[in-house]
C-alpha cells in the first residue's frame, strides 16, 4: 500500500532521491502533457521560484516510486496568487499564518482513476487536510481551473471563490479559499474508508502537532469510494 509522506526542510535530506524524479514528472505532466509552456525550463525539470526551502510537499510513494504529489506554500511568503495571479483575488490579499496555498497536484497517468482502492488523488486531498489540521491551518488558497469545483463539491471540500473565473490560454481559472476543518477531514476519511491517519511524518518528530479528531470508529463506506 502506498503512503503519503510530508516532506519539508526539516526532513528533506531523507527524501533527496525523490526530488529529481519529482521535478522531471512535473515537466512531463505540466509541460509535455498539459502544454503549460510558460513552465518550460531547460533540463526537463519543472521548478519555479516557489520551490524554496519553505515549500512543503506531499509525496505519494509506492514501493519506492513517486506516484503523486502536491505542494503547499505559506501565504506569509510569495505565492502564485500573490505574485503571478493577484487579479484573480478581488478580496484582501491572503497573507495569513493559518492559510497555505496549494499547487501542483498530480498523479502519474498510470495511477489515475484507480478502482482497486482509494484514488491517489483523493488520498492527497485527505492527506493535505490532515497536514493542515495538524499544524493549525484553517484554510488553503488555490488558483485552479474551474473543473475542480464540482470535484471538490463531490468530495466535500468547501471552496469559496475569491473572484470571478478568467479565461487564460483556453482555461477557465479562478482563485478560491478552501476550509481546512475537522468535519471535512473526517468525511474524507469516511469516503476513502480510512480509520487511521493518512500521513507519514518520517523524520519530523520534532514538530509540534495538534490532535486529530478520532476517526477510529468511522465505518468503512457502504458505497464505492468517491470518484
Ligand atoms: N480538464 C478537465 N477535467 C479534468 C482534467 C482536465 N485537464 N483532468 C482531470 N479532469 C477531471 C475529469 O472530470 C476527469 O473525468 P473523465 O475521466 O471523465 O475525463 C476526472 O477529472 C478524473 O481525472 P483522471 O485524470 O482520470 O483521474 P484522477 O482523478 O485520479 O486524477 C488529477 C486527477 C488532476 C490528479 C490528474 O488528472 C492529474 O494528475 N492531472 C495532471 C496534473 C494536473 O493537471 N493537475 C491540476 C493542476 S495543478
Amino acid at each position: 500500500m502506498y503512503e503519503i509522506h510530508v516532506v519539508r526542510k526539516d526532513n528533506r535530506h531523507l527524501y533527496e532521491r525523490y526530488f529529481d524524479p519529482y521535478f522531471r514528472l512535473r515537466h512531463d505532466i505540466y509541460v509535455k502533457q498539459r502544454k503549460w509552456m510558460a513552465l518550460d525550463r531547460p533540463g526537463g525539470r519543472e521548478m519555479d521560484q516557489f520551490d524554496t526551502e519553505d515549500a512543503v510537499y506531499l509525496f505519494c510513494i509506492d514501493n519506492g516510486q513517486l506516484i503523486g504529489a502536491m505542494r503547499a506554500l505559506p501565504t506569509l511568503l510569495p505565492t502564485l496568487m500573490s505574485d503571478i495571479f493577484p487579479y484573480l483575488n478581488i478580496r484582501e490579499p491572503i497573507r495569513r499564518p493559518d492559510v497555505y496555498e496549494l499547487s501542483r497536484i498530480f498523479v502519474i497517468p498510470e495511477r489515475r482513476g484507480e478502482h482497486a482502492g482509494p484514488r491517489v488523488e483523493m488520498l492527497l486531498l485527505t492527506a493535505i487536510m490532515e497536514y493542515g489540521i495538524s499544524i493549525g491551518l484553517t484554510g488553503f488558497s488555490i488558483v485552479l481551473e474551474s473543473w475542480w469545483l464540482p470535484r471538490f463539491e463531490r468530495c466535500g471540500w468547501k471552496a469559496h471563490p475569491l473572484g470571478l473565473p478568467r479565461e487564460m490560454d483556453g482555461m477557465s481559472v479562478l482563485a478560491v479559499l478552501v476550509d481546512c476543518d475537522h468535519t471535512t477531514w473526517k468525511s474524507l476519511c469516511g469516503q476513502i474508508g480510512f480509520t487511521r491517519p493518512t500521513l507519514s511524518w518520517h523524520g519530523l518528530g520534532g514538530i509540534t502537532r495538534r490532535a486529530l479528531p478520532d476517526i477510529s470508529t468511522l465505518l468503512p463506506p457502504t458505497a464505492q469510494p468517491a470518484r
